[in-house]
């Protein structure tokens, strides 16, 4: 199946393999045998994320295409978006954001970073937002742009193949662990780790913090993710929706709302381990880590590995640098 993997065209952006590490401040303070981080925040690419992976997948398609211009979307701070920008600028393409909500009055985050990486920000509702893609889309076209356009999150069948190619990755660092944790949204990073263990044999548990969704949504969209991703490239396995492993108690408010655990979470691993994490995604899949672990459902005898999937730009926007501020 890894020759599979390797059919797909990719084009090189990421320094890879990111290193692997143990946190034994923190494990301690825990009360975990074992804590491991798989730093996907040190992937480059304009500071890095798990999206620098699946755009050596999507930036080759786009490329094939004949493209001169990507189109994505996402909410205002989206790293997804600012990763998109910075390979865009890479590969000498245009880059157009479709960003939902209200233009800011000051850049900040990720905003900042979009626009220093010369993108094109066009800002909409979440109700307008299929509707602006298809303006912004048809309007490229007819300037000959062969516009291409990547889907929320960078997730479709060749977001998966790039984390099931991470999982491989990891299996190849030999780091044997009971648990993998990470942040879960559009859902292409779980799928992908989902398929690469099969792909590789690894065991271990993969469990998603759902930043937002409701956990049967969630499930429901990795199922569907993997099984086109399985069809497209013809893998000879099956995945039931009731093997992904979602755990949805962690979204307070919902997305992009810290809870006092995420932020007590971004402190601990800033001050037991010198590791920054993100306010919106990595900081709540690391406030659910903790209090599972507390509550046991996570034994304390695991090896547990943490996928920082980046995000940490998030830490400097307007909107979230007022939580870790003790001016304020
Ligand atoms: C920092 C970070 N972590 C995790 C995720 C979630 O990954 P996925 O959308 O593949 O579920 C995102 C998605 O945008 C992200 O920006």
């Amino acid at each position: 199946m890894k020759s599979i993997l390797s059919t797909v065209p990719r084009i090189k952006i990421a320094n890879l393999p990111t290193p692997v590490e143990k946190l034994t401040h923190l494990a301690a303070k825990i009360g975990l045998r074992e804590l491991w981080i798989k730093r996907d925040d040190l992937t480059g690419l304009a500071l890095g994320g798990n999206k620098t992976r699946k755009l050596e997948y999507l930036i080759a398609a786009a490329l094939a295409h004949g493209a001169k211009s990507l189109i994505t979307t996402g909410a205002p701070q989206s790293n997804h978006c600012r990763q998109t920008a910075a390979a865009a600028a890479k590969f000498g393409l245009e880059c157009v954001l479709i960003l939902t909500g209200n233009p800011p009055q000051r850049y900040s985050g990720n905003i900042l970073l979009d626009h220093l990486l010369g993108a094109n920000l066009v800002w909409c509702s979440k109700e307008a937002r299929e509707e602006t893609i298809r303006d912004v889309f048809q309007r490229q076209w007819s300037e000959g742009k062969r516009p291409y356009l990547i889907p929320y999150g960078g997730s479709n069948p060749l977001g998966v193949l790039a984390y099931a190619q991470a999982m491989l990755e990891l299996a190849e660092q030999g780091v044997d662990v009971d648990w993998v944790i990470f942040p879960s949204s559009s859902g292409g990073t779980q799928a992908g780790l989902i398929l690469g263990c099969k792909i590789s044999g690894v065991s271990a548990r993969i469990l998603g913090i759902s930043v937002d969704l409701p956990a049967p949504k969630l499930q429901e969209r990795i199922h569907q993710l993997l099984s086109e991703t399985i069809q497209t490239y013809s893998f000879p396995i099956s995945v039931a929706q009731d093997e992904i492993l979602v755990e949805d108690s962690y979204r307070g408010e919902g997305y992009g709302i810290p809870t006092a655990a995420d932020r007590q979470a971004v402190y601990e691993f800033a001050r037991e381990e010198g590791i920054l994490l993100d306010p919106v995604y990595t900081g709540r899949a690391a406030a659910g880590l903790i209090d599972l672990v507390k509550k046991g459902e996570i034994p304390k005898d695991a090896s547990v590995l943490f996928w920082h999937t980046g995000g940490t730009p998030a830490l400097f926007a307007e909107t979230y640098q007022r939580l870790f501020s003790p001016l304020e």
